[in-house]
């Protein structure tokens, strides 16, 4: 009776794998169902060698089967989608649990591949006990809250940065601190109401100090806006004048099918260039919307116009070779994407490679543009 049981649940185990997606909702692994990857197709980073590495935004479950085949073959860079952000990595206060980001930099490593860090301030993913004050209360704007906020900060960018060390060669320092909808442009985060812009130059102050030789951004969405860009611009200069040792900008660069215009992305990246900024494309992707539109299953027509469009990103980002000094996918294939959440729930199909981990008209778009099937 007792192995009766086992066995079921053995069985029940076995027949639905389910793995914790780092997102909070365990899904059935699929794994065991894919066909292999093409041997038989150019690889992404080789193709775009001249140019800057290639990365994808990675959790452990894409470093293994042919899923880790897929990222190995076509990328030379990785970021942690999440697994380094602050409520990973310090859930408890002076807790550190680098595990899963541990996993992602060992793979890396044995593969030659670079890591970028993402990210160590942000509004987001962040423990709750961070902003709490020594009585356990929501901190509200007060001195002493300030001084404490940034002492934490400055433990956990010590931290952080100095155990990953030099395996980690770029750091996203501060992620979307700009708001163009407040009057001050800034975003009004607990992070600004309570410490003003001064965590921002703590943050990158402390993350240099702990590693000279990474290159530090300021990582920032919607970054083509005219109003947002010259916030983010002015900012830059504000930094720099400061002696605050800022590298580059990162462009996020969660796109559609029509916005932004190329054009405004090249303007935009030369405007950086020209205040001695590098520029790196951090959290590439296309979306098959534009508004509310919900699709069952990915349109064929959509997703050839999906790579005539990355088609058109990829030609201005190696004409901004020397300026855009890296291009990072926000995932690795159509199984796994974060906007199947956001800002939704819905399907969608953003990146280069399907569900199935075969290459879609997205691929040839940036591979090989002459391969991509006609237009309708
Ligand atoms: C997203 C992850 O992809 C999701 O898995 C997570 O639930 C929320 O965060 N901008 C960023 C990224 O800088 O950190 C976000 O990543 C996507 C938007």
């Amino acid at each position: 009776m007792r192995w009766g049981r086992i066995l079921l649940v053995s069985l029940v185990c076995l027949g639905f794998p389910h793995i914790d997606d780092g997102i909070g909702v365990p899904r059935p692994a699929q794994t065991a169902t894919l066909p292999g990857i093409q041997s038989n197709i150019p690889s992404v980073y080789a193709t775009l060698a001249a140019d800057f590495p290639v990365g994808a935004a990675v959790w452990r479950g894409a470093l293994r089967g042919p899923h880790g085949e897929l990222l190995k073959k076509h990328f030379n860079s990785i970021t942690a989608e999440n697994d380094m952000k602050w409520e990973h990595v310090e859930p408890v206060e002076g807790e550190f649990t680098f595990g899963a980001a541990d996993e992602l930099v060992s793979f890396a490593k044995a593969n030659h591949m670079l890591v970028r860090g993402h990210t160590l301030v942000w509004h987001e993913q962040n423990p709750s006990w961070l902003f709490k004050d020594a009585q356990g209360r929501e901190m509200t704007p007060t001195p002493e809250n300030k001084a404490l906020l940034l002492q934490r900060l400055e433990r956990h960018v010590r931290a952080v940065v100095s155990h990953f060390g030099t395996d980690v060669y770029a750091w996203d320092v501060v992620n979307e601190p700009i708001d163009p909808g407040q009057p001050d442009g800034f975003r009004h985060s607990a992070w600004y109401r309570i410490t003003g812009t001064d965590y921002i130059v703590t943050a990158f102050r402390v993350a240099h100090e702990a590693a000279p030789a990474a290159k530090l951004y300021i990582n920032e969405y919607g970054t083509t806006n005219p109003r947002k860009r010259a916030l983010l611009l002015k900012l830059v200069r504000k930094l720099k004048s400061r002696g605050v040792p800022i590298y580059g900008v990162g462009h996020q660069m969660h796109v559609n099918l029509d916005y932004p215009r190329a054009s405004a992305i090249t303007k935009t990246v030369h405007m950086f260039a020209a205040l001695g900024m590098d520029n790196q494309i951090t959290e590439l992707d296309v979306s098959v919307y534009r508004n509310d539109q919900q699709y069952s299953s990915a349109p064929a027509a959509l997703l050839v116009r999906q790579g005539y469009r990355y088609r058109d990103l990829f030609k201005c980002f190696r004409k901004l070779r020397g300026s855009i000094s890296a291009v990072t996918f926000w995932g690795l294939a159509d199984d796994r994407t974060w906007l199947t959440h956001y800002p939704v729930d819905r399907p969608n199909w953003p990146l280069l490679f399907d569900a199935e981990l075969q290459a879609k008209p997205a691929y040839w778009g940036v591979v090989n543009p002459r391969r991509l099937p006609r237009p309708n």
